[in-house]
């Protein structure tokens, strides 16, 4: 039992190690270091988050745990190689990728995500979900994040590992990745016994949009006070810092982060046509819905007074309307 849970362990860090030295110090390593430079990832970037590139090679990682008498069905079971499908055979799962390796809370290397190089499908490859990877229950990077996080009493979450790093290079060293846009209960819990504050910088494409919308009230579910970090339509964290430079991610998309309830404000009135009274009136019952949630009369009257002088509403007609919404609830 222990001994499984070891090889898979040391198959995980003996590969992350040996992707890592393909990737900083081999010729084969080349174009692979020439991409990553290119999409600004630094060298301390590169050794922090331990990079690698696994080669186009169908034996190569195989070739290397079997000479370090790592057992192959292991390493199988763990997900670092396939098997061939008419006799079982093992091979390379990864090739020709940028390998991230993916950490548990106690920051032991428990899984790799890939990408391809170029365009293609899938653009990221993830290990397959084991004895010791449960993607639903992962936090991408928290086993470091961890300590900043409690200092900070604030965690910034993003959707995948490239943002986490591409923020980390900004100096944002309290951000962690759920591995795609879906949040947990769980990773939400591990969230709340870490921080008070969460701030949600998921891409601002709709899948973003929407699980921002919804990954919110997970974690408000758990008490966790929520803050959202607009990014510019269409961009990404990554796409952001490219663009823009570390400055001013953190200055202006982190340092200017709204309420959860000014990115509702933004939310709502995404496709609409305010100039249309009908469209109009659908937006201002819709964020009257959300200001009803809130818990404190203070807020409540705040984001009131923000709609009526928005929309030229009398105060009065607004909070009759949410009376009629309590009614409607009760
Ligand atoms: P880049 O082109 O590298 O910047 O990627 P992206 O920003 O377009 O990635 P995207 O926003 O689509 O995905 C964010 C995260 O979702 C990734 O870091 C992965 O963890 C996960 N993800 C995205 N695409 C896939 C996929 O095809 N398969 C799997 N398993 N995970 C994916
Ligand atoms: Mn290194
Ligand atoms: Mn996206
Ligand atoms: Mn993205
Ligand atoms: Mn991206």
């Amino acid at each position: 039992e222990d001994d499984t849970l070891n090889q898979w362990y040391n198959g995980h860090i003996l590969a992350a190690k040996l992707y890592h030295h393909i990737l900083t110090a081999t010729e084969e390593g080349k174009a692979a270091r020439e991409y990553l430079r290119e999409r600004g990832f630094t060298k301390e970037a590169i050794d922090k988050f331990q990079i690698g590139y696994a080669p186009n090679s169908w034996d190569f990682l195989t070739n290397f745990l079997q000479k370090r008498n790592l057992p192959l069905s292991e390493m199988v079971d763990c997900g670092l190689l396939s098997v061939r499908e008419f006799d079982q055979k093992p091979f390379d799962r990864f090739r020709d990728r940028i390998m991230f390796p993916i950490w548990n809370k106690q920051g032991k290397i428990i899984a790799f995500g890939g990408r391809i190089l170029k365009e293609g499908n899938p653009k990221y490859l993830n290990s397959p979900e084991s004895g010791v990877f449960n993607k639903s229950e992962t936090l991408y990077y928290i086993h470091e994040a961890r300590k900043s996080i409690r200092k900070k009493n604030e965690a910034v979450l993003f959707e995948g590992y490239v943002d986490v790093i591409a923020a980390w290079r900004a100096g944002i060293d309290n951000g962690v990745a759920t591995l795609g846009t879906a949040l947990t209960e769980g990773q939400a819990k591990m969230l709340r016994r870490n921080t008070d504050q969460v701030i949600l910088c998921y891409d601002s494409d709709n899948a973003g949009q929407n699980a921002t919308f919804k990954n919110a009230q997970i974690l408000e579910g758990t008490g966790i006070r929520v803050k959202v970090a607009k990014l510019p339509d269409g961009m990404d964290p990554d796409d952001y810092i490219q663009k823009n430079g570390v400055e001013r991610f953190s200055q202006d998309i982190i340092g200017q982060s709204l309420t959860l309830m000014g990115f509702k404000f933004q939310y709502f009135r995404r496709g609409k046509n305010l100039q249309d009274e009908g469209q109009r009136l659908d937006y201002i019952q819709r964020i009257l819905q959300e200001i009803s949630k809130l818990k404190h009369a203070v807020e409540r009257d705040h984001y009131l007074r923000q709609l009526s002088e928005e929309f030229s509403l009398s105060l009065e007609a607004l909070k009759q309307e949410q009376v009629q919404i309590y009614k409607s609830q009760s």
